[in-house]
């Protein structure tokens, strides 16, 4: 199956392609109204959403298709106790695709190894959420010339930010762009990112100061404290609200062409009375995301299939403590190997052997 688990299973050239659709079927929309005619989406929403949920639904009705699936797993036969694997096998023998959004590390890539038809992740825990990175580069491509040679500052809660992970190692496949990651100590970016920006020889600097950092930015990409993440922390979230606000004041020292990105709810973070600059995209992005949900649909759905990842089993436990195969027991526990060291096929982590 053509699934999307993270932007990483698609080649640069077909994320290109997709933004290209996506850029013409937002001028085109009549020519695409029966293009997925009899085919089902069953959206599977274990977390909550506004966006992702009903712009995959939007996106599926405007292609001509029909919608299936839950925005709360307890009106579901999960609240009997059923389980994802069991779940995903039953739902894709009724839907022709699945987006899933789960609270759990690396349930979008459990989801699809038993699925029968394509599973594309809405978001999982605080790991990705390669839709939302589509989005964001399709308001990134509308507004810049390229997405090389870019100064982006990545601001709030960049330990759990899903979309913060997602964007950064999709913009790690272009050329000389460089990353400033604003947050508490607390909540910093995580170390696996990091290394992968060292790895790839790009340059990152960590900041406490928004203000600092403002007038360096081409980007600035806003992001709320994820409050649901804070049962697995040690530190409290109420010492981590309203250390970070954009406001008028803050971008007089920002350049007159910086592109402000949020891919929202926004809480507090961002002033209201920044909405009327022009400078900021965040509620164009969240619009962009039906065009760029439609062309991923019209993609992943007539692609041919791939080739499955080659994993290696090892009977080990994942150290995150998040990972869904800390949680849905039955899941092989299956690793990708990077040199020296593997890592979780779900969830990322790197093992500790
Ligand atoms: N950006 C985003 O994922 O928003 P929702 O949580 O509303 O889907």
């Amino acid at each position: 199956m053509k699934h999307l688990v993270d932007l990483d299973d698609f080649s640069l050239e077909e994320v290109e392609s997709i933004l290209n659709k996506a850029i013409y079927i937002k001028s085109n929309m009549s020519k695409f109204s029966n293009a997925m005619s009899k085919k089902i989406i069953a959206t599977l929403f274990y977390e909550p959403s506004t966006r992702t949920q009903m712009s995959f639904q939007t996106a599926m009705i405007k292609l001509g298709g029909q919608v299936i699936g839950f925005d709360n797993p307890t009106n579901s036969s999960i609240a009997k106790g059923e389980d994802l694997k069991d779940t995903i096998k039953i739902i894709s023998e009724y839907a022709d695709i699945i987006a899933i959004r789960h609270n759990l590390e690396g349930a979008a890539r459990a989801a699809a190894c038993f699925s029968s038809c394509p599973v594309i992740n809405a978001g999982d825990g605080g790991h990705l959420h390669p839709t939302q990175t589509l989005t964001d580069l399709l308001t990134i491509k509308e507004t810049k010339s390229s997405f090389s040679n870019l100064t982006f500052g990545f601001c709030g809660d960049l330990k759990h930010g899903r979309t913060v992970h997602s964007l950064v190692k999709m913009l790690l496949r272009y050329k000389n762009n460089k990353f400033i990651f604003i947050s508490t100590d607390q909540l910093k970016i995580p170390d696996y990112i990091k290394k992968i920006i060292i790895a790839s020889k790009n340059q990152f600097e960590e900041s406490c100061s928004l203000e600092n950092s403002i007038d360096k930015l081409d980007i600035l990409y806003m992001t709320r404290i994820q409050k649901e993440r804070f049962k697995f922390e040690k530190t409290a979230f109420s010492a981590q609200k309203n250390f970070f606000k954009l406001k008028k004041n803050t971008l007089k020292k920002a350049k007159s062409d910086m592109l402000i990105l949020h891919p929202l709810p926004r809480v507090d973070e961002i002033d209201f009375e920044v909405d009327s600059d022009p400078r900021a995209a965040y509620f164009r992005q969240a619009a962009n995301g039906v065009f760029a949900r439609m062309a991923l649909i019209t993609h992943v759905l007539s692609a041919p299939n791939v080739e499955n990842f080659p994993t290696v089993t090892i009977n080990k436990c994942c150290c995150n403590d998040r990972c869904v195969t800390n949680f849905e027991k039955y899941l092989p526990k299956r690793f990708i190997k990077n040199k020296e060291s593997y890592f979780c096929h779900y969830c990322s982590q790197k093992l500790n052997i």
